[in-house]
C-alpha cells in the first residue's frame, strides 16, 4: 500500500481529514478528487490516525491502519459529565494491597489502555517493565532502601527534604514504605535523550492509573522508585533497563484492600484570566 488509501466510492470529497491532519500531509488536489498524500508526506506524518478516526464515511485507510482496526465509538458507551468528574475525582493513591496478585491478561489491558495517552508526535516511546513476583518487588524495594542509606549520607539536606531517613528507619523496623507492599511494580522507561520522556512519561502512567480502578485494581506513584532506578545503576541492572534509557516513571498495582467512601477537597484552581 502506498502511505494511504482513500475508498473514492466512500469517500464524500468533505476533506474532513485534510482539515484535521495535524502534520498538514495530505491534499485534495480539486474539489471533486478524494484526497492524496502531499510530497513530504513520508517526513511529516506522525501515524497520530486523525486521518482515519476523523473521516466520517470509512472511506479512510492508513498503512497498517485499516479502519477495520480502528473500534468504533459507542454514544451508548459515552459517561455523562457528572459520571466523567466523579471518576476523576474519586481517584486515589492506594497504599494497602490485598495479597492476592494480579491476573497477567489485566496487567497487561492496563498498559493497553495506558498507550492511548497523548504522547509529543506521537512517539509513544513508552517501554515497559513488570516486575510480577511480589518477592522480588521486596528485593527491589530493599536496593531502594540501599540507594536512600547513599543519598542520605552524601546529600544530607536533599535526603532530609525527601524525608528518605523515615523511610530507611520504617524498613530497619520491618515495614516496607517504598513500595506500600504492593505485589506489583510497572516501570515505564524510554530513550534517555527524548526531550518530552518525562511528560510522556507521566502521561501514560496517568492513563494507567485512572483506568486501574475500572478493574477493580489500586495503584500509586513510585516516586521514590523511579528516582532510585535514575539514580542507582545496580537497581537499573537488576530491572533490565538499558543503558541508553532511563525510568520516566513507576506505579505500585495490585488490589486494593479498602474502598475510598468520599472525595477529599483540593486547593481551588490558582488562575489568571487575561
Ligand atoms: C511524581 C509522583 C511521585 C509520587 N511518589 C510517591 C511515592 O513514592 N510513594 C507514595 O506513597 N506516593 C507517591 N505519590 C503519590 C502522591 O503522594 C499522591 O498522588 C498525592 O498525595 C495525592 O493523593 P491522590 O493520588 O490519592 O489523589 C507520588 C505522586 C506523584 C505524582
Amino acid at each position: 500500500m502506498p502511505y494511504f488509501e482513500v475508498d473514492p466510492d466512500k469517500c464524500k470529497r468533505d476533506a474532513i481529514c485534510v482539515a484535521e491532519c495535524p502534520a498538514r500531509v495530505i491534499e485534495m488536489k480539486t474539489p471533486q478528487d478524494p484526497p492524496t498524500a502531499s510530497e513530504d508526506f513520508a517526513d511529516y506524518c506522525i501515524r497520530c490516525g486523525h486521518c482515519v478516526a476523523v473521516c466520517p464515511a470509512g472511506a479512510f485507510s492508513l498503512e497498517g491502519m485499516p479502519p477495520s482496526d480502528c473500534p468504533e465509538i459507542k454514544k451508548d458507551l459515552m459517561i455523562t459529565s457528572a459520571q466523567a468528574e466523579q471518576f476523576l475525582r474519586s481517584r486515589r493513591s492506594i497504599r494497602s494491597f490485598k495479597k492476592k496478585p494480579v491476573e497477567k491478561e489485566k496487567l497487561e489491558t492496563l498498559m493497553r489502555v495506558a498507550c492511548y495517552a497523548p504522547s509529543a508526535k506521537n512517539m509513544q516511546p513508552w517501554h515497559w517493565i513488570v516486575v510480577k513476583n511480589p518477592d522480588r518487588v521486596k528485593e527491589l524495594a530493599g536496593m531502594v532502601v540501599d540507594w536512600m542509606r547513599d543519598v542520605i549520607r552524601q546529600s544530607p539536606d536533599p535526603a532530609a527534604v525527601a524525608t528518605l531517613a523515615r523511610v530507611t528507619a520504617a524498613w530497619d523496623q520491618g515495614e516496607e514504605r517504598v513500595c506500600r507492599g504492593a505485589p506489583h511494580v510497572i516501570v515505564l522507561h524510554g530513550q534517555r535523550d527524548w526531550g518530552y520522556g518525562s511528560e510522556d512519561g507521566a502521561l501514560a502512567l496517568a492513563y494507567l492509573e485512572l483506568y486501574a480502578p475500572m478493574l477493580g485494581l489500586g495503584s500509586c506513584w513510585g516516586g521514590y522508585f523511579y528516582t532510585a532506578v535514575n539514580g542507582y545503576p545496580p537497581l537499573a541492572r537488576a530491572l533490565g533497563i538499558p543503558e541508553e534509557h532511563r525510568a520516566y516513571g513507576a506505579v505500585m498495582v495490585g488490589y486494593p484492600r479498602f474502598s475510598y467512601r468520599r472525595q477529599p477537597t483540593r486547593e481551588a484552581p490558582r488562575i489568571v484570566w487575561l
